[in-house]
């Protein structure tokens, strides 16, 4: 176990914010967990398990011991005739994961392509793009009780996966756990994922119902791509329209896309004709975020060092570098002025999706 103090977090959050973590634990292994469990100064201090900081905003320097998950490792568990179960450390790089699955042959997961992250953090944000979400691949995972220190399972039912929701975005004192499940459901703060489990239904299927999916293919001219061709038009998608956190600090999607009832949708429907909607399975209506932040003029508006990306309006940027860097308190205020707008252009009140810190 490796720990440090007042460790620097701004390698460590796709933002770029500059926060620092008064201890640091480098956790390589489940047993490093265990050892934090066990140490005497450690053990009775709140955790914050950090995955790769592509969905955290930092708010200040962070007091909670700090599990900066770096578990690695990449398997084929298990091969059915009906499936390929691929396990990897929840410390491996998202992206690396995807592109050795599709490097093995087990395709699967090309439309999850360059999500920011870890592997670790994918099931607690349910990670999901172009028609895919994480709970569609999803098998199992193995976790750690950071009160009790025992290790358990969870199957896909366990996990309450919703729209970018988990167990693990709830705390047990929530009124409400993910999907409406009963207070005490939720997980967050209380657990470590160690390994997460995916299963790649045989035989395999290409997913292309994404309106920029389905653009890319007829212009390429392909009837029946690869996986490998979905991969690499994802990347291609995604690099256009989504800033490089490496080059320009971020955090993915800011907001969730919101859900309306039918209504509520006609009557917004009358007043702005191109509002961006799309139909939901229960009869609701997600409404696309990205739009309405756009309507609302945000796009490449900036307050202070806070930025709306030029190219994709859900996106806040940070518009600072190094020392200089925005803080989390600067995007949050950018984001409640947009929250406001939007409520009052629409009577819609947009969710965050990072977590803020
Ligand atoms: N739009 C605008 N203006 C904008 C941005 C978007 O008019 O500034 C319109 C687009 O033209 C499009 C619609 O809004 O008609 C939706 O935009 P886009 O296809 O870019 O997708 P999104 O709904 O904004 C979601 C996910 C992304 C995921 C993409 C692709 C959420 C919150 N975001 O974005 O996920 O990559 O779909 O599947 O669900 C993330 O979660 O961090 C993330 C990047």
């Amino acid at each position: 176990m490796v720990v440090e103090k007042n460790a620097p977090l701004q390698p460590w959050n796709t933002f770029g914010i500059a926060a620092r973590a008064h201890t640091l634990v480098r956790v390589r292994s489940a047993a490093d967990v265990h050892a934090v469990l066990a140490d005497a100064a450690l053990a009775p201090q709140p955790k914050f398990v950090l995955g790769g900081g592509s969905n955290i905003v930092l708010t200040g320097d962070v007091k909670p011991v700090v599990l900066k998950m770096e578990i690695k490792g990449r398997r084929l568990v298990e091969e059915t005739s009906k499936a390929w179960i691929v396990e990897a450390g929840a410390g491996e790089v998202w992206h690396d994961c995807v592109a050795w699955t599709l490097e093995q042959g087990f395709p699967g997961l090309e439309n999850l392509a360059l999500i920011p992250g870890t592997v670790g953090a994918s099931p607690v944000q349910n990670i999901g793009a172009y028609g895919v979400e994480l709970q569609d691949r999803f098998d199992s995972l193995d976790a750690i009780d950071l009160v009790t220190g025992q290790p358990f399972t969870l199957d896909a039912a366990q996990c309450g996966f919703g729209y970018r929701d988990s167990v693990f975005k709830h705390s047990p004192s929530d009124a409400l756990g993910p999907q409406g499940l009963p207070r005490g459901m939720g997980l967050g703060g209380r657990a470590v994922i160690t390994h997460v489990r995916f299963r790649l239904p045989k035989p395999w299927k290409p997913v292309l119902g994404y309106l920029d999916l389905e653009r890319r293919r007829v212009e390429a001219g392909v009837e029946q791509p690869s996986a490998q061709q979905i991969f690499d038009w994802v990347c291609e998608i995604r690099r256009a329209k989504l800033p490089d956190p490496a080059v320009l600090g971020n955090a993915g999607s800011f907001f969730k896309n919101p859900t309306v009832s039918p209504e509520q949708c006609s009557d917004i429907i009358a007043r702005d004709p191109k509002i961006v909607h799309y139909p939901m399975p229960d009869g609701s209506i997600k409404l696309a975020a990205g739009w309405l932040i756009d309507a609302c003029g945000w796009k490449g508006k900036t307050i202070g060092k806070a930025g709306v990306y030029e190219k994709q309006a859900l996106v806040l940027v940070n518009r600072g570098c190094g020392a200089d860097s925005v803080t989390g308190g600067e995007v949050m205020t950018l984001a409640k002025a947009i929250q406001t707008s939007v409520y009052e252009r629409f009577g819609i009140r947009l969710e965050p999706e990072p977590v803020v810190v």
